[in-house]
């Protein structure tokens, strides 16, 4: 085999930031392998996988990183590992915790398991800035590569424990990872629960866009596509055992601010905005220090918020049988639950 050539195992590279992930690198490498291991929960879609769908160096194992057995045989012959699968909604994580701790945290383990017994050359773990908790308003801090941990959510407390975990076979066994905690992401195929794209879809449908509490939480918001370069800088050039913090551009801009944003672009008033009542354990901000990568491993976001917001808004605009398709009447459900009788 040509060693040049990677064999990369991505897990849940059919859900939002995976499968912008394998449109990147098949473009970018397009001699390299990629087996996508997703079990197609309610965030995993196909379709956003369709221009490479018939791509030979893809292959798609539809199977849950729960399977040992599925690990196991879709890890052989494999160098390098991106573990994207995760149970990825806050407000999912709050009504109903188990979901996370399975795949997050039991999930990981399997696969940290298996690429140790297949001797894998990289295992990539993909994280989050929320294992850190909140920063306050007025904080000028940001979190970085030495911030403690302080999960305040089921969401964050299993990606922490992942991320304990991924540290652990490093430490114990000697697995060669790496970790990244990233920022807030937004852009194309992004599920619409999450707020950018639920707000972007909402307005289309000329329904109210839901704001928690008073609005002022802060994220700092990062193109996907960025976030897909920092990962392969880190496959590339990265340390073993290192973890990376990635972050955007955006400074301290909050909820409200990006609703109106969004209203001003698609041409609607901000009767369109409805407050409701908040996230329970709600982190006020969130903000990273990415001068680690960017000194170490020259990366940087090209993509500015203000830019991308209207390109990823265009986006949906283009592709209303994309999301129309994942408004199910179980998404109404949900929807209901979580936010009652919105119109
Ligand atoms: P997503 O919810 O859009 O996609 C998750 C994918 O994982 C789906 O395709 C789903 O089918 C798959 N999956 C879930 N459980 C599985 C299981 N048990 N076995 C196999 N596949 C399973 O998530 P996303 O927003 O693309 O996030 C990807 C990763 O990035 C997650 O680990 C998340 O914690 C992390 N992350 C996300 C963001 C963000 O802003 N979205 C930011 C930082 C980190
Ligand atoms: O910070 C990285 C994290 O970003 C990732 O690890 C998570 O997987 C990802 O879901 C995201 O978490 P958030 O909870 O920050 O994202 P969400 O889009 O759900 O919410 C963004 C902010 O908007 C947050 O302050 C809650 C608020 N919000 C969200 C929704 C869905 C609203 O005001 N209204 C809404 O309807």
């Amino acid at each position: 085999m040509d060693k040049s050539r990677k064999r990369i195992l991505v897990t849940g590279g059919a859900g939002f930031i995976g499968s912008n992930f394998i449109l990147y690198w098949l473009k970018k490498y397009p001699n390299d392998k990629i087996i996508n291991l997703d079990s197609l929960t309610y965030a995993g879609n196909l379709e956003n996988l369709r221009l490479i769908e018939r791509n030979l160096n893809y292959s798609f194992v539809k199977g849950n990183i729960c399977d040992l057995d599925i690990v196991e045989k879709s890890m052989q012959g494999v160098d390098t590992v991106v573990h994207f699968a995760a149970e990825s909604h806050v407000d999912r994580s709050i009504k109903k915790p188990s979901d996370f701790i399975l795949t997050n945290v039991v999930g990981t383990q399997i696969l940290l398991d298996a690429a140790l017994r297949n001797d894998v050359k990289r295992f990539h773990h993909i994280s989050t800035d929320e294992v850190y908790g909140s920063l306050e308003l007025r904080d000028t801090n940001k979190f970085n590569e030495r911030t403690n941990y302080n999960p305040r959510s089921p969401y964050s407390a299993s990606k922490a424990g992942s991320d304990h975990l991924v540290k652990a076979y490093y430490e114990t066994y000697g697995l060669p990872i790496t970790i990244s905690n990233c920022s807030n992401n937004f852009g194309p195929y992004q599920f619409p629960e999450k707020m950018i794209p639920l707000a972007i879809t909402n307005v289309i449908e000329d329904k109210k866009v839901p704001v928690y509490g008073d609005g002022l939480y802060v994220r700092d918001w990062l193109y996907v596509e960025d976030h897909c370069r920092a990962i392969d800088l880190i496959l590339q050039k990265g340390k073993v055992g290192e973890t990376y913090c990635i972050g955007g551009l955006t400074d301290d801009i909050n909820n409200l601010t990006v609703a109106r944003k969004i209203l001003k672009i698609l041409g609607k008033d901000e009767n369109m905005l409805e407050f409701v009542k908040d996230r329970p354990g709600h982190d006020r901000k969130y903000a990273i220090d990415w001068s680690k990568i960017k000194s170490e491993l020259g990366w940087g976001p090209l993509h500015s918020f203000d830019e991308w917001l209207e390109k990823t808004v265009e986006w949906y605009r283009n592709n209303e049988r994309w999301w129309k398709r994942l408004k199910t009447k179980e998404f109404q459900k949900y929807y209901e639950e979580l936010y009652g009788d919105l119109d």
